[in-house]
């Protein structure tokens, strides 16, 4: 038998991402923070590029405090020159760029006969527009460096599904999904990978802060009917992800996109009782 067929080499430490720089949007809370701990934890130095300085301040003293370096660079992933200026940074002050994560979105519920042509144009900006510089500019990037990389994408399950109240959100949430594919296909050759995360709902400090009901109990056994899993996504779950798709243990991994959702995807309609049947309707099974 010809010995390469027969090899195996999987050490634990494929899952580590020991000298690898990363590069995360919109870092400095929610599930962005959570995949900057997480990767420093696994061995990355990280840059989180933000809005907020003060929270992208916050997470670099954590990321420097698991032994990693931090950089936080202030900038808008909308605006462009700011963007690529980013990212020329992380590579004057790191010497290189392994892992982009395209983190920073997010919407606000609006009906579609009520949205406003400027709430339209912020959403797309920022939900899709804005990962052709991040991603161009990265890759161009990772090219320069001959090391290969890793793009992730942070979607959302609701680019899977029609999203009453979240249209536009959805839209370029499913137009990322897509360019996850074609991106992938075209830095195949780069060795630079493309894949993308769809959660469903994942309880951050801003959803704490702005939506305390979130955390009720009530909300809790609401999530037991509606998540197989039982239970919302927490920052944990995202990250774990990321790792994964970060490091050499998915070096054959390209252009999919992982649902990390409990399964709501899945159940597409099925809720469960408070016993834990599935129902469809009202109907028991
Ligand atoms: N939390 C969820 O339930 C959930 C579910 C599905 C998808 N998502 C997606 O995950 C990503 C992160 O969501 P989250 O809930 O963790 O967000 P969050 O609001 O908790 O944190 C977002 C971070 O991004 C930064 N940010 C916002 N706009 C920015 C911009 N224009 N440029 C640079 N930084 C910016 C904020 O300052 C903040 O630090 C988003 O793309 C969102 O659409 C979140």
């Amino acid at each position: 038998m010809n010995e390469d067929v027969t090899r195996t080499s999987l050490t634990p430490g494929a899952i580590l991402l020991t000298g690898k720089v990363a590069l995360i949007t919109g870092g400095g809370a929610g599930i962005g923070r959570g995949i900057a701990m997480a990767f420093a934890e696994f061995g990355a130095d990280v840059a989180l590029l933000d809005i907020d300085t003060q929270a992208a301040e916050t997470v670099a003293t954590l990321v420097r405090a698991k032994g990693g370096r931090a950089l936080v660079i202030t900038a808008d992933v909308t605006d462009r020159a700011a963007v690529r200026a980013g990212i020329t940074r992380v590579v004057a002050e790191f010497g290189t760029l392994d892992i982009l994560v395209n983190n920073a979105g997010g919407t606000r519920p609006v009906p579609l006969l009520e949205m406003t042509d400027k709430q339209t144009d912020r959403r797309i900006d920022l939900n899709l527009t804005s990962l052709f510089t991040t991603t161009q500019a990265a890759a161009q990037a990772m090219i320069a460096g001959g090391q290969g990389g890793a793009i992730i994408n942070i979607a959302s399950i609701e680019g899977q599904r029609g999203a009453p109240l979240h249209s536009i959100y959805a839209a370029a949430k499913a137009g990322m999904i897509n360019l996850t594919r074609t991106a992938a296909l075209e830095l195949a050759a780069h060795n630079i990978r493309v894949n993308c995360i769809a959660p469903d709902c994942v309880i951050t400090e801003v959803m704490a802060r702005n939506a305390p009901e979130s955390l009720t109990p009530a909300f809790r056994e609401q999530h037991a009917s509606y998540f197989p899993l039982n239970r919302a996504g927490n920052l944990d779950d995202c990250a774990g992800t990321a790792v994964f798709l970060a490091s050499p243990m998915s070096s054959y991994v390209t252009g999919v996109t992982i649902n990390v959702d409990g399964g709501t995807y899945a159940s597409s309609g099925w809720t469960k009782d408070k016993n834990g049947k599935y129902r469809l309707f009202a109907k028991d099974i």
